[in-house]
């Protein structure tokens, strides 16, 4: 073993993840601490750039936090956390507040001047604050340009966090994090990243399905580094298939906002019926699960590749200026939206599920803190409601941020060891990872997807079993790239997605099982915990744990 150094990068906070909940962490903390912020590649590249429809808050008059609160408690069929719901949704006002002032350019009324409030589905009020349909460009713009200012902020892009580091605390046998080890693309080495607290903010797990409306890096990093380091997993079954992405063969992961729905768009089958009343009295807009299932099952009945989305009985200027992003992007298809239906078909689009923290964004692992999509926070349950989960980033990245800035004083500094590349050799075979990184993601789609059943969870066990074994023999013996990193994550995290919805023996929100079609009486969260459970002296308290 070779002896220990101190690392030339030392942080009091390292932050992996740049998107709406890393950033609000780093901006948060910049004035007290030396931040150091990792980005995967471009700073603006995670799911947050991408998002449409807008950022869920109590603002208008005639709306209520108990509305917002059980509208939210109605989507997660029955397996909220109610407090962190209503934890949430109190300071939603704080959390637009707080983007306004750093000058996030929300969409206002031509007549009053006050935030625009749109609509989408499981929504009982106006609520969706947006930036016309680019939302997330609109944050993640303002956020990375003040981040890219702050002074005690640095940041590293196309740095990929391959491990978190864990060592036993001084003077007693309980282990903290204290750093992670990260792979340099562009200089193609790996180094120490020593900090005195390290948070996840790495986004979601989309990518581990064939058909996703997330970007590439939805590999689901920070949840298999947590559960690799020793955390629990919570609910990994609630995959949220977005009901409505472009259905081209040149478009690849293009969403068309609920929001249009929300406006009044109609969902159609190829002969132009509409098909939602008979699923649901919400229509188009009831909750993602029953829209995505109704159109899975609409597609499956009559064979067909795609259903329709149509909003062009609406005032052309009134769709050109609600939605110039899906204008635009389908115009660019040859889809005119404002005189034909849109094509579209359901995707992956969002990870209910993820790593067990507290209210303060504490993990199991002492120092190790998670925030955004990347955890289970009890919020979404079920079925997320659209637009909570930006809402969520901010809400948690800040009061990770207090808890972090009052426990910085009282932790030191660790010393780590290098990373060690002396028994590894270049890859020599690229194709087993190209390989089994498309098998995965198929048999993910095909196994895993909308519909389950039994049968078919036991066939995607096997195939996890021998992918990960093939995987993992192949991780130990060749030195670390990008791909090689996503796919050994996203190997752990569909076998935790499969071990979970083995686990349910119930239809519930987007857990949804041919075998077992009734909802129980009783709401459990699925729970797994590693073998190498970290921590049990911090309060990590699920409700129904
Ligand atoms: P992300 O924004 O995904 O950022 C993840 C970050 O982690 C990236 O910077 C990435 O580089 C980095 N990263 C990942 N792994 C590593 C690693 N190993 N090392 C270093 N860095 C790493 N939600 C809403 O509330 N409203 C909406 O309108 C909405 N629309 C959406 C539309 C689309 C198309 C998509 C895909 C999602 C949408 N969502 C929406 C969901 C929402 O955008 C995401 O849940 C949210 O932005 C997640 O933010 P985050 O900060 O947790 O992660
Ligand atoms: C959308 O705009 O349809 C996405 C909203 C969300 O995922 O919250």
């Amino acid at each position: 073993m070779s002896t220990p150094r101190t690392t030339s990068k030392e942080f009091d906070v390292l932050i992996i993840g740049s998107g709406a909940a890393g950033l609000t962490l780093a901006l948060n903390l910049s004035k007290t601490s030396k931040v150091a912020v990792l980005s995967k590649s471009e700073l603006k590249e995670g799911s947050t750039w991408y998002a449409q429809g807008g950022i869920a808050a109590v603002l208008d008059d005639k709306d209520s936090i108990e509305s917002h609160v059980s509208d939210t408690l109605k989507a997660g069929a029955g397996l909220c956390v109610k407090e962190t719901v209503e934890y949430t949704v109190r300071n939603s006002k704080a959390a637009i507040e707080w983007l306004l002032n750093l000058g996030v350019d929300f969409t206002r009324t031509a007549e009053s001047g006050d935030l625009h409030l749109t609509r989408e589905g499981g929504h009982s009020h106006r609520r969706v604050i947006h930036s016309a349909d680019a939302t997330g460009k609109a944050i993640q713009t303002t956020l990375s340009a003040q981040a890219r200012a702050a002074k005690g902020v640095t940041i590293f892009e196309h740095h990929i966090a391959v491990d978190l580091i864990k060592q036993p605390e001084p003077g007693n046998s309980k282990y903290r994090c204290v750093g992670a080890y990260v792979y340099n693309r562009i200089t193609d080495t790996v180094e120490a990243f020593a900090a005195k607290t390290v948070v996840l903010a790495t986004g979601g797990a989309s990518k581990v399905y064939l058909y996703t409306s997330n970007p590439d890096g939805a590999s689901g990093d920070g949840i298999a580094m947590a559960w690799r380091a020793g955390c629990r997993v919570g609910n990994m079954e609630f995959n949220q298939f977005h009901p409505t992405c472009l259905y081209h063969p040149k478009a690849k992961t293009f969403l068309i906002t609920e929001a249009l729905r929300g406006e009044g768009a109609i969902l159609r089958l190829p002969d132009g019926t509409p098909f939602m009343e008979r699923f649901h009295p919400l229509k188009e807009l009831a909750p993602r699960d029953i829209v995505a299932r109704a159109i899975d099952h609409e597609m499956k009945r009559l064979g067909s590749d795609c259903v329709y989305l149509d909003i062009s009985h609406k005032p052309e200027d009134f769709i050109r200026s609600h939605f110039p992003t899906v204008y635009n992007t389908c115009l660019d298809f040859g889809i005119d939206i404002t005189k034909e239906a849109i094509p579209v078909v359901p995707a992956a689009h969002y990870t209910c599920g993820g790593v067990v923290v507290n209210h303060n964004g504490e993990t199991d692992l002492r120092n190790l803190y998670a925030v955004g999509e990347t955890t289970f926070t009890g919020l979404h349950g079920a079925n997320r409601m659209a637009s909570n989960s930006l809402l969520e980033c901010i809400v948690y990245a800040k009061s990770a941020a207090q808890n972090i800035e009052k426990r910085l004083d009282s932790i030191s500094m660790p010393v780590l060891q290098p990373w060690d590349e002396s028994r590894v050799t270049d890859s020599d075979e690229d194709v087993v990872i190209s390989h089994n990184w498309d098998e995965l993601r198929r048999f993910m789609w095909d196994y895993v997807g909308i519909v389950r059943t039994q049968k078919r969870l036991e066939r995607a066990t096997h195939r996890i079993k021998l992918l990960q074994r093939e995987i993992n023999d192949y991780y130990s013996h060749h030195i670390v790239g990008n791909d090689l990193i996503e796919l050994r994550n996203l190997a752990m995290v569909a076998e935790l997605i499969i071990r979970s919805a083995t686990q349910r023996k119930e239809s519930r929100g987007l857990h949804y099982s041919l075998d077992y079609p009734e909802t129980s009486d009783v709401a459990q969260n699925t729970i797994l915990v590693p073998m190498n459970y970290a921590a049990q002296d911090i309060v990590v308290h699920i409700a129904n744990d």
